[in-house]
This record gives structure tokens, C-alpha cells and sequence, in this order.
């Protein structure tokens, strides 16, 4: 019995060694921590459930039957994140650089399938050169069936990829169809097909990091929701945002303790408005103050700044918020901007998280390099997006509400459930001058009408009264007073049973 008992300490030792101490120094000099101690950082500590430790490739072609290593290059297995389980996969880069074969696409399906069946989050750590090239179509069938299963459980369970060393081809697909991916700065990549590759198909010279590094896909494509400075803030600040996550579609997101009155009063909001309507503030100001404890995760920082969006929490409960930021852009809606908020308004609606809007928006920017790359369509999606959406909705309108934007920031025209204003709010088609330059051409020549025009545009509609009167407005409340309004306005919403008409799915405009 004890050399059973022994046999199996060894072999657990080899499979924990991966692909051997050398590539684990290499790991350990490329700043990464390896798939294992990854695993143990990401999860509350002795947690951590492993299955498929033994698990080996079946593939016999170009000397692989001389190595097998256990494990086949992915940690597979279960664990909590405090006290809320999740599954989780962890590509070891040490083992055949972490490539997928048959066998460990298997172990990544049935941790998916176990995560489907019982309700909780799948995090996903890639480090892994893509399909295993010595297994040919076997190795592309297993992220097949990976990708199958990023689909099934897509709006069942959470999922979050954290992409944390060079992942190419189907490394960064599986990705592509969770809810999140985050990355970390200068270890790691993503890229379709790397720099070799796009210089002898197109001639292009392009590095790794100007390609597919955590900058590139952070600020520029957006295929990252987040980057981090190394492994260990990016597993920390996963454990952060797990925990304002539901952990399906079963459930409703964790209630936590908050030590923040809901009903706190910010006297400094009644003067965030400038004088001046064009004059620009920071909307995130008004987030801070609004959050518990000010507590704020944010989601896409860096890309489409002229819309923030992220989770709070108001009275203990997960709130996804939507805001337009009048720094960047006056905070216009653009297609960037349309994109970022409406696939966030989409995962909160899809796990119940309710809405906050707070909107101060002149509109849609204008011009070709919009209209040329489709803004009608882009901007539709959040139009959309927030059309369909059934969870609570709460909206507050700071200043600006013009034209079209006015409709799509979570209006009562898109069951909008409370709509607030602020007493600064501006509802109109377009601002003052715009609209008496249209409406008054004939007087244009003349400075002293027009300006009287202008003065008749803004009494009449820069003010929040005139859609209050009709309802479009449930009540104008005092800045300072923002939080304790929004936090009762989502209690009251907390029993809301709503239903759009069965379909088989929608057809968003993709
Ligand atoms: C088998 C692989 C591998 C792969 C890396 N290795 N990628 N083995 N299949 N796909 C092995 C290497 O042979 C090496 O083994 C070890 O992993 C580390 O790789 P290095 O190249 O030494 O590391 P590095 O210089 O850091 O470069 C990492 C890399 C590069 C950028 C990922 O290895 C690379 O370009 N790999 C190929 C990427 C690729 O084209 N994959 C196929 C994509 S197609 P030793 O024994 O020396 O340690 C795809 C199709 C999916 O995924 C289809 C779905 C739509």
C-alpha cells in the first residue's frame, strides 16, 4: 500500500514539474509566473480542485509518443474565489508551448461543460502557441469543440479569458467569444498570425507588441477589456471582478456587506456643472461619488474614452454603469463609443445586472470617417442594446441629452425605467445655436435676431421641464442628492418582471 501511495506522490511530482525546471526558468525570466502558480494566485488559497493531472496525448506522429508529458500542457480543474466557485483552465507554456492537442482541448471541454451544468464563471489563463502542429486536424477538431462551447455558454456563465503570454490562431478565437479578456503589459500577445507570418504575406514589418501587445489591443482594436503590469495584478484584479459577477444566469449577483450610507449627500455635485455648457467636466466624478464606498471596476479604460463604462455597487449590489464623459470628444456617441457601451449594456442584461445611465450627450459625431465606417449601423447596436434590455434601468441626465443620443442613452422611449434629470439637463433636438442657425437661416446676417433666436431656443428647451411635463422626465432631483435617488430607484426595481416577445434570437445589427 505505501508504495502505491508513493507512486502516486511521484507521478504528481512529474506532472507539477510541467515541461521541466529549464523551460520554468525560462517562464520565471520572462517576468511569468507558470500555469500552476497562476492557478494558486487566482484562487482562495488550498482551493483549487484539479482534474485530468494524468491526462496524456494520444498522438504518435513526428516523435511525440517519445514525450508525454502529463497533463498534455493545461491545468484543469475547480476552485473558489472568495468562497464562490469557479472553473478554471491554465495553459502551461512549458509543455510543447502550451499548444492544444485533442486531448487537452477534452480537459478545457469538460471543466466548460461542468461549468454550464453547475452554474459558476469559467476563467480561462492562455499561454499557448494555438493549435498543436504536430497532431494537424485532430489538434483544429479540439478547438472546434472549445469554440462550440464558448458559444453554448455564452449568457449562461461568466467567462473570462486572461491572456498572459504569445497566443496565436485558435489561442486567441476561444478568447474572442468570452465576456472579458485582459492581457499583461510587454508578456503578452494576440494575434490572428504573427509578425514571420504578416511579412511574408504582406510584406509588412510590424513587432509582436505593435501587433497583438496589450497597448494594441487596449486602445486600439478593443479586443482587450483590460491590461495589467504583470501576472499577479491581472489575477488579482480577475478575483476583484469576479466578485461583482453573478455566478450564472440562475442567479442574481452577491449581495456584499457596504459600509457606505445610501443615503449620503455630495453637496460638490450641485456645483459639477460648469457655468459654462460647453465647458467640459469629469464624469467620473459624479461615478465615484455615486458607488459605495467609491468603489469602481472599470471596463475598457483606455478605448472609446468618451464613454465610460464599468461595475459599482449601490446599497451592497452590482450595478453596470453607462456614462458619457464630456472630456473627450464633449462626449459625443461615436462608432467606437456605440460598440464599447452597447456589448456592455448586453453581458449586464444577459446576467441581470441592472443599468445606470448618466448622460450628458451632444450627440452623434458627425462626418465621413464615421458615416463611411457605418456609424448608422455601429450606433444602432447601442440603440439596440438598450431597446431589448429587460433588467432594471435607471437613468440620470446631467446636461446634455440632444437628438438622437437623447433616445439612445437609456431613454423612457426604451423602457427606461426612472429617468431623472438634473435641473442643469438640456433636452433638445440639437444645442441652441445649431438649431437657430437651421430654423432661422433667413436671419443669420442679422447678430442681433439671431441671438434672440438663440436666446428663445435655450428658455424654451435647455432645461429638463419641458420633458418632465410630458412624462419623459419621472422627476428632476438636486445633484447632491444623486445617490440616495438611484439607490431607492433600483430598490424599487428590484422585484421588476419584464418580458420581450419570444423569439428564437434576435438579429442585432452586427
Ligand atoms: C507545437 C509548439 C507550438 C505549436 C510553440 N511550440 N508553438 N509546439 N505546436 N503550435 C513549442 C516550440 O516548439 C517550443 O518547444 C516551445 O513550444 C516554445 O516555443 P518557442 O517558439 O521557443 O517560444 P517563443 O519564442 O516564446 O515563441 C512563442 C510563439 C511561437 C510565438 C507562440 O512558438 C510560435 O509562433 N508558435 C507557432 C504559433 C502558430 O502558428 N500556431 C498555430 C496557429 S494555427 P521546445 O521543445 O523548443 O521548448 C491555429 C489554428 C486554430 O491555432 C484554428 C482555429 C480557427
Amino acid at each position: 500500500m505505501k508504495d502505491i501511495l508513493q507512486t502516486l506522490e511521484e507521478r504528481r511530482d512529474e506532472a507539477r514539474l510541467g515541461g521541466g525546471q529549464r523551460r520554468v526558468d525560462a517562464q520565471h525570466a520572462k517576468g511569468k509566473l507558470t500555469a500552476r502558480e497562476r492557478v494558486e494566485l487566482l484562487l482562495d488559497e488550498g482551493s483549487f480542485e484539479e482534474f485530468d493531472m494524468f491526462k496524456t496525448h494520444r498522438c504518435a506522429d513526428f516523435g511525440m509518443e517519445a514525450q508525454k508529458p502529463y497533463g498534455d500542457g493545461v491545468i484543469t480543474g475547480w476552485g473558489t474565489i472568495n468562497g464562490r466557485m469557479v472553473y478554471v483552465f491554465s495553459q502551461d507554456f512549458t509543455v510543447l508551448g502550451g499548444s492544444v492537442s485533442a486531448t487537452h482541448a477534452q480537459k478545457i471541454c469538460k471543466i466548460m461543460d461542468m461549468a454550464v451544468q453547475n452554474g459558476a464563471p469559467v476563467i480561462g489563463i492562455n499561454d499557448s502557441g494555438g493549435a498543436r502542429i504536430q497532431e494537424g486536424v485532430d489538434s483544429l477538431a479540439g478547438y472546434g469543440d472549445v469554440f462550440e462551447r464558448n458559444i453554448m455558454a455564452s449568457g449562461v456563465v461568466p467567462q473570462i479569458s486572461v491572456v498572459m503570454g504569445p497566443c496565436a490562431g485558435g489561442a486567441v478565437y476561444s478568447p474572442a467569444m468570452t465576456d472579458f479578456i485582459f492581457m499583461v503589459k510587454d508578456s503578452s500577445y494576440m494575434f490572428v498570425t504573427g509578425p514571420d507570418v504578416v511579412k511574408t504575406v504582406t510584406n509588412e514589418q510590424v513587432t509582436a507588441e505593435e501587433l497583438g501587445g496589450a497597448s494594441t489591443h487596449t486602445k486600439k482594436s478593443s479586443v482587450a477589456d483590460g491590461a495589467f503590469e504583470n501576472d499577479v495584478e491581472a489575477l488579482a484584479e480577475v478575483r476583484r471582478l469576479v466578485d461583482f459577477l453573478p455566478s450564472s444566469n440562475r442567479e442574481k449577483p452577491p449581495v456584499r456587506p457596504f459600509f457606505d450610507e445610501p443615503g449620503r449627500a455630495e453637496a460638490s455635485l450641485d456645483t459639477l456643472i460648469p457655468d459654462n455648457p460647453n465647458t467640459p467636466y469629469d464624469m467620473k466624478e459624479l461615478i465615484l461619488k455615486l458607488a459605495d464606498e467609491g468603489d469602481f471596476y472599470e471596463i475598457q479604460e483606455e478605448f472609446a474614452k468618451n464613454i465610460i463604462t464599468g461595475f459599482v455597487r449601490l446599497e451592497g449590489q452590482t450595478v453596470g454603469v453607462v456614462a458619457n464623459q464630456p472630456m473627450v470628444l464633449a462626449g459625443c456617441l461615436d462608432i467606437d463609443s456605440s460598440r464599447k457601451a452597447a456589448r456592455f449594456v448586453r453581458f449586464c442584461d444577459c446576467f441581470e445586472i441592472p443599468i445606470l445611465t448618466l448622460v450628458d450627450v451632444p450627440g452623434f459625431l458627425p462626418g465621413t470617417s464615421q458615416e463611411y465606417a457605418g456609424v448608422i449601423k455601429h450606433g444602432a447596436k447601442l440603440l439596440y442594446a438598450y431597446g431589448e434590455a429587460t433588467v432594471p434601468k435607471v437613468t440620470v441626465i446631467t446636461r446634455k441629452a440632444y437628438g438622437g443620443a437623447y433616445v439612445v442613452m437609456a431613454s423612457k422611449h426604451l423602457q427606461g425605467d426612472i429617468n431623472y434629470a438634473w435641473p442643469t439637463a438640456e433636452i433638445a433636438v440639437m444645442g441652441a445655436k445649431g438649431a437657430t442657425e437651421i430654423i432661422h437661416r433667413a436671419d443669420l446676417g442679422d447678430a442681433e435676431k439671431t441671438a434672440a433666436h438663440t436666446k428663445d431656443y435655450e428658455d424654451r428647451f435647455a432645461n429638463p421641464f419641458v420633458a418632465a411635463e410630458r412624462g419623459f422626465i419621472d422627476e428632476v432631483i438636486m445633484p447632491r442628492s444623486t445617490r440616495m435617488r438611484v439607490s431607492r430607484a433600483f430598490a424599487s426595481l428590484r422585484t421588476k418582471v419584464k418580458k420581450n416577445p419570444w423569439k428564437k434570437h434576435d438579429n442585432i445589427p452586427l
